[in-house]
Order: structure tokens, then C-alpha cells, then sequence
């Protein structure tokens, strides 16, 4: 079945989802310090969507084969790849966690994810969350009318493991809108010219799970969800959902407490207002000329 395109409003309605999930984000940064535990994330987090009006996608989540899903949110730490369940522990200094926001808004769903380094951490930690970030990036900047899934993965893959760190393959990111999970399946990894092309309206996510040591990973084994590195080695992820535009990409889960792109990106000035009026007043292609 092929992918279906996003329509103009449909694009808004999720520029409104995504956007609201990065500011969860946001309202949590400043308090993700060394004591607090990964609860409390997950409690201001269900407050800041309170005031928003939205909803956590993941509370109650059950895909075939899953318990429900406990929390309102996913915080993954150290040597968790992902889908990592809030608990009492107390972060410390030198931890690394993802924490990934799902809401949904009016029926649609904004879904990312970011690094904190809890205090500071060693070096090695450090340059892991950083090197995942552009290598989410260098997917994202793959992404344009006519380029292929294919070359999102082979860019995440080449750029991860030549910096030594190795990509883990179980887990991909995904097509988003009235779903949570919608087709395509984006893979981390791949050959370029392979795989689905990219048409305008099109919405996804990318969201790289890259390990320090080997790319293998198992399931913790006792809440049905955790799943960590089977070397134990650290794991880091960064997520965008992301729109195919008819000149490359925008990011939808962008706000203003949102880590800029690399330097490698495209001035992110130029695609973000170049995108606003495409949807402003499609056709794109008089705003382009
Ligand atoms: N937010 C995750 C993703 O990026 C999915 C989490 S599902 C959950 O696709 F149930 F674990 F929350
Ligand atoms: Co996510
Ligand atoms: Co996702």
C-alpha cells in the first residue's frame, strides 16, 4: 500500500501536535538536574500537557503483543535504547537520558525526542548524545521530493558508524498523523536509491538509537517495554517528525527551546520560511520561482 500524502490543513493540524510536544520538551529541560527522578519527568510532563490540552499518545499504548503502556512519556537512560518506563529512581550526575514525547492534539499526533546530560557526564557520554543529534541531522537532510527512505538510512548509518558507534536495527522511525504508527517504516540504516520515494506531504518521523559499543540490543525482560544495549554499552537517540516540502524538508516539532540544527544543515531560516508559505498559499511552486 503506498504512503498518502499529507492535504494542506492536515499539514496544520500537525504542525499544532508537533509543535506542542517540543514544548513539553522544553517546560522539562530545565528541570531535569541530578536528584529528580525519571516519575518526576513524567509528572510535569502530564501537567504541561494539562495546560496545553493535549494528551500523552503513549499512556495506555498497546500494540499487538504489549502490555499497556504505564506512562506518559518514555525516559530512557544510559544503557536503554528505548521505551524506557518512569520510575522512582533518582537520576545522578554523569546519567544520559532520552525522553520522548508523544501527544496528541485534535486527533493528531506530534511525536520527538531529546538527550539530556544529567549534570555533566564523561566525555565519551558527551559526544555520544551530541554525534546522535547530527546524526538524526544528516537524515533529516536527506529529505526532499525524489530522494528515497533508502538514503535517509544510508546517511544515518555511514555518518554513525564513522564516528565508530554502530546503529541498532530493531527499532525504526515512522510514518505519523491519526496514528501514532503509520507506514512508512524509516530505517537507520540502509543503501541509497532503495526503498519508498519521497512525495511532498509526506509526514514521518526520524529517530536514530545510536550504541557506543555493538548494535545488538534484548528486552530487559520484566515490564514488557525496556529495551537495552546487550553489551550494556550506552545508547543515545534524538527524534524529529518531519515534512517532506516540495523543495526538502521542514521540521514540524520545532520551539523555541529546540536545540538548532548543525551547521551542515541548510540555513534553517531559509527552509522554515520557504515551508510557511508553501502551506500558506500552496501551489509551492510559484513561492520557489
Ligand atoms: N515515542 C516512541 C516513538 O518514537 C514510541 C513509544 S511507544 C511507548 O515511536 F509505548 F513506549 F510509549
Ligand atoms: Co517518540
Ligand atoms: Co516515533
Amino acid at each position: 500500500m503506498s504512503i498518502i500524502p499529507k492535504t494542506p490543513d492536515q499539514i496544520e493540524s500537525m504542525r499544532v501536535a508537533c509543535r506542542l510536544a517540543s514544548e513539553v520538551l522544553d517546560a522539562l529541560t530545565p528541570r531535569i538536574v541530578p536528584g529528580i527522578s525519571t516519575n518526576d519527568i513524567d509528572r510535569w510532563a502530564a501537567e504541561v500537557m494539562v495546560t496545553q490540552g493535549s494528551k500523552s499518545a503513549t499512556v495506555g499504548y498497546q500494540p499487538p503483543g504489549y502490555p499497556p503502556f504505564p506512562k506518559s512519556l518514555c525516559t530512557s537512560v544510559n544503557h536503554v535504547v528505548c521505551h524506557g518506563i518512569p520510575n522512582d529512581k533518582a537520576l545522578k550526575k554523569g546519567d544520559i537520558v532520552n525522553v520522548d514525547v508523544t501527544v496528541i492534539k485534535d486527533g493528531w499526533y506530534g511525536d520527538c525526542s531529546r538527550m539530556f546530560v544529567v549534570g555533566d557526564a564523561s566525555i565519551a557520554a558527551k559526544r555520544l548524545c551530541s554525534l546522535t543529534f547530527e546524526a538524526m541531522w544528516t537524515g533529516i537532510a536527506q529529505v526532499k521530493p525524489s530522494a528515497r527512505l533508502g538514503d535517509v538510512g544510508y546517511a544515518i548509518q555511514r555518518f554513525a558508524e564513522g564516528k565508530g558507534f554502530s546503529v541498532v536495527r530493531e527499532f525504526c522511525g515512522h510514518g505519523i498523523g491519526q496514528r501514532f504508527h503509520e507506514e512508512p517504516q524509516v530505517l537507520h540504516y540502509g543503501r541509497p536509491g532503495t526503498l519508498d520515494e519521497l512525495v511532498p506531504g509526506m509526514i514521518f518521523t526520524i529517530e536514530p538509537m545510536i550504541n557506543l559499543g555493538r548494535r545488538e540490543v534484548k528486552e530487559l525482560g520484566n515490564d514488557g517495554w525496556t529495551i537495552v544495549t546487550k553489551d550494556h554499552s550506552l545508547s543515545a537517540q534524538w527524534e524529529h517528525t518531519v515534512l517532506v516540502t516540495p523543495t526538502g524538508f521542514d521540521v514540524l516539532t520545532m520551539s523555541d527551546g529546540c536545540p538548532a540544527p548543525p551547521a551542515f544543515v541548510p540555513p534553517f531560516a531559509t527552509w522554515q520560511r520557504i515551508a510557511a508559505q508553501q502551506t500558506a498559499h500552496s501551489p509551492a511552486a510559484a513561492v520557489v520561482a
